[in-house]
Order: structure tokens, then C-alpha cells, then sequence
């Protein structure tokens, strides 16, 4: 079974062909990087132009790379949501014209889902399992129970983890995408000289809260003298990081015992999303799932961050149980995995 799979929800356009044997066939991405770097942040508009600009391309190269015809395929597979709805519905209308014109079913894909189901197509690792997705648009922890079956245990109550990097990065005048740019900082900064608060460290429950922490960085910044000194910028980086990691590895602690109580037959903590590639932070929580009796497993970055692998395998795992959508499909800006969690939550959650 072959599926080609389309990803165009935030800032990449990527297409990938993955196959029933868990063999990743083609995968090609594409940044936007450069286009949006003047802004310091995503620009909607533009990500949906440049995503149609591409896209087509992008699907050709990909069939080439894995030398398949569109007679070769078994389906196709679309990211439907969530995300900026210009670049989801130019995936999703890409998608569907194939499958039209190729007589192949079509698949609309939740972009978490995809996230969710990576470490099934990398390690083939079974239900179930917990999994933290941090990246720019999410921070949530997910109990992963079967195809199209998650629990959220835990959800951001405002901002995404890797949107409080790209603001301290801003801040403190690193750059952006400012993830990287805090992390190489924080290397060789002071973590102990500001004290900074550990947000949501301690309450009951799993949510996560990054905008508090913001605001500290800031307020901070207001008091160092401008610009700020190479020292100053990186013991800022370093204690903000070490305030993330502190808050994210207490939140993923509670998780991982609530995981254990509920599904007492899972044990792995699974990371995905742009943030899961700091370091500090990964190997804070390899000790937190470690102490808690859990295996730690982080997939290779190009398939952490946003690419149409994880699209095309969670399509192939949707297609081999017979689930197909229609071609009246639409796009969703939201679309919660866990759709019993979705009243909990707060603004600027993004799913
Ligand atoms: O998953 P991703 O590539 O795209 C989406 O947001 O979907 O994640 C990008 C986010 C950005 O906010 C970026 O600053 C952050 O992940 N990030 C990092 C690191 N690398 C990327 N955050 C902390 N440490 C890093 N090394
Ligand atoms: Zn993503």
C-alpha cells in the first residue's frame, strides 16, 4: 500500500510518499522561512501564496523521488486541519483534484494526528502511548490509544512553548525563529542569575501557561541596560529555558503518573514538534520519564518538525481501517483531536 500524503498548515509545504512496510518512499519539504523572517513570525497571507506557488511542484518532485505515477498510489492524504485555513485549504484542493483525476480515495487528515502517529511510521511502537507535542502552534500532552482515539490530558490555557521562544528571542534581540537562536544563547549563559517563574509548577492537572513567563522575561529585558550586553542576552536565554523545561518537565511528570493509573499497559513517552529539539529540554525529560519507569523516544527532527510523511503514514493508517472522507470535505481551522477536551479550552489555544 502506498499513500502520497500533502502538508500545508502552517509555514512549510512538504509532500512525502510512505508505504505499508513503514518505508518513507519520498519527502521533500520546503520553508517559508526566508519569506516570512522580515515579519518575526508567520504571515498568513503570504505562507497561502507561497503555498500555491509550490505545492505542485513539490507533489512532482516527490513522485519522481519515489518514482511512483499517481496509477501507482492507493490514496491520498491532506492535512484538513488545524491551521491557517489559506494554506490548509490550497493542501486539501491539491489533494482532492488527484484524487479526482486519478480515481484514488482521499483522505483529510488532522496535522495532530499526524504528530500523534510519527513514532508508529519511525519506531513502529505500539498503543498506547503519552505524547508531548511542543511546537510553535501547540503545546498539549495526548494519551495516544488507537487510530483516530486520544484523551488530552493537558493543553496550553494561552501561548504555544515554541511562541514564547520566538518572543524572548525577539526580546532579548537573538532573531528569529528564535527556538535555535535561545537555545545556542542559553549555552552559555547563567540560568541561576534572574529568577524567573516556573508556571503552572506545582497545580493540579497537566495544562501548560507560557504567557506569564513572557511577560517576566520581559518586564526583565525593561531593566538591563540597552542594547543588551552579549552576557545579559544569554543569561536571560538560559533562565527562561531552564523556567520552560522546569515547567514542561512538572506538567509532563503529572501526565505520565496519570498515564500510568489509566493505561497501565503503555510505557513511553513519545516528543514531537519544533520545540522537542532542544536539548536542555529533552534530556530533562528523558530523567522525567526515566524516574516514572517510561522508555523516552524522540523521532528524527525532520520528522518532529512539520513535514508530509507523518501526513501520508497517519492517511495509510486511517485507509487500511477503511476510513476515507468525501471530496465535500472542508477544511478546519481548528479540529481538537480529543473533541470531549475542546470545551477546556483557553484563548489563543490553537486545538
Ligand atoms: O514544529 P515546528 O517546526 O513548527 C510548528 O510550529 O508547527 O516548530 C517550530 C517552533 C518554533 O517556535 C521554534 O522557535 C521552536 O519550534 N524551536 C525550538 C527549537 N527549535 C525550534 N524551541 C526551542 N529549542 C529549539 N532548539
Ligand atoms: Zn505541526
Amino acid at each position: 500500500m502506498i499513500v502520497l500524503g500533502i502538508e500545508s498548515s502552517c509555514d512549510e509545504t512538504a509532500a512525502a510518499l510512505v508505504d505499508g512496510d513503514r518505508n518513507i518512499l519520498a519527502d521533500v519539504v520546503l520553508s517559508q522561512l526566508e519569506e516570512h523572517r522580515p515579519y518575526g513570525g508567520v504571515v498568513p497571507e503570504i505562507a497561502a501564496r507561497s503555498h500555491l506557488e509550490h505545492v505542485d511542484r513539490l507533489v512532482a518532485e516527490a513522485m519522481e523521488r519515489a518514482g511512483k505515477r499517481f496509477a501507482d498510489i492507493d490514496a491520498v492524504a491532506a492535512t484538513g486541519g488545524p491551521g491557517l485555513i489559506g494554506g490548509v485549504m490550497v493542501g486539501v484542493m491539491t489533494a482532492k483534484a488527484i484524487a479526482l483525476a486519478s480515481g484514488k480515495p482521499f483522505l483529510a487528515v488532522n496535522h495532530l494526528e499526524g504528530h500523534a502517529l510519527t513514532a508508529r511510521l519511525t519506531h513502529g511502537l505500539e498503543f498506547p502511548y503519552l505524547l508531548l507535542l511542543a511546537s510553535g502552534g501547540h503545546c498539549q500532552l495526548l494519551a495516544v490509544l488507537a487510530v483516530g482515539e486520544y484523551r488530552r490530558l493537558g493543553s496550553t490555557i494561552d501561548d504555544a512553548a515554541g511562541e514564547a521562544f520566538d518572543k524572548v528571542a525577539k526580546m532579548v534581540g537573538l532573531g528569529y525563529p528564535g527556538g535555535p537562536l535561545v537555545e545556542k544563547a542559553a549555552a552559555a549563559g547563567d540560568a541561576a542569575r534572574f529568577a524567573l517563574p516556573r508556571p503552572m509548577k506545582g497545580r493540579p492537572g497537566c495544562d501548560f501557561s507560557f504567557s506569564g513567563l513572557k511577560n517576566a522575561v520581559r518586564l526583565l529585558v525593561e531593566t538591563l541596560p540597552k542594547p543588551l550586553s552579549a552576557t545579559d542576552a544569554a543569561d536571560v536565554a538560559a533562565g527562561f529555558q531552564a523556567a520552560v523545561a522546569d515547567s514542561i518537565a512538572d506538567r509532563c511528570r503529572r501526565a505520565l503518573a496519570e498515564f500510568r493509573q489509566r493505561w497501565p499497559a503503555g510505557n513511553t513517552l513519545v516528543v514531537a514538534g519544533g520545540v522537542a529539539a532542544n536539548k536542555a529540554l529533552r534530556a530533562r525529560l528523558e530523567a522525567v520519564a526515566g524516574e516514572a519507569g517510561f522508555a523516552f523516544l524522540a523521532p528524527p527532527l525532520g520528522l518532529c518538525t512539520d513535514n508530509a510523511a507523518m501526513i501520508a503514514w497517519a492517511g495509510l493508517e486511517r485507509f487500511r481501517l477503511g476510513l476515507v472522507d468525501g471530496l465535500d470535505f472542508a477544511p478546519r481551522p481548528r479540529w481538537p483531536l480529543d473533541p470531549n477536551a475542546a470545551k477546556l479550552g483557553g484563548a489563543g489555544v490553537k486545538a
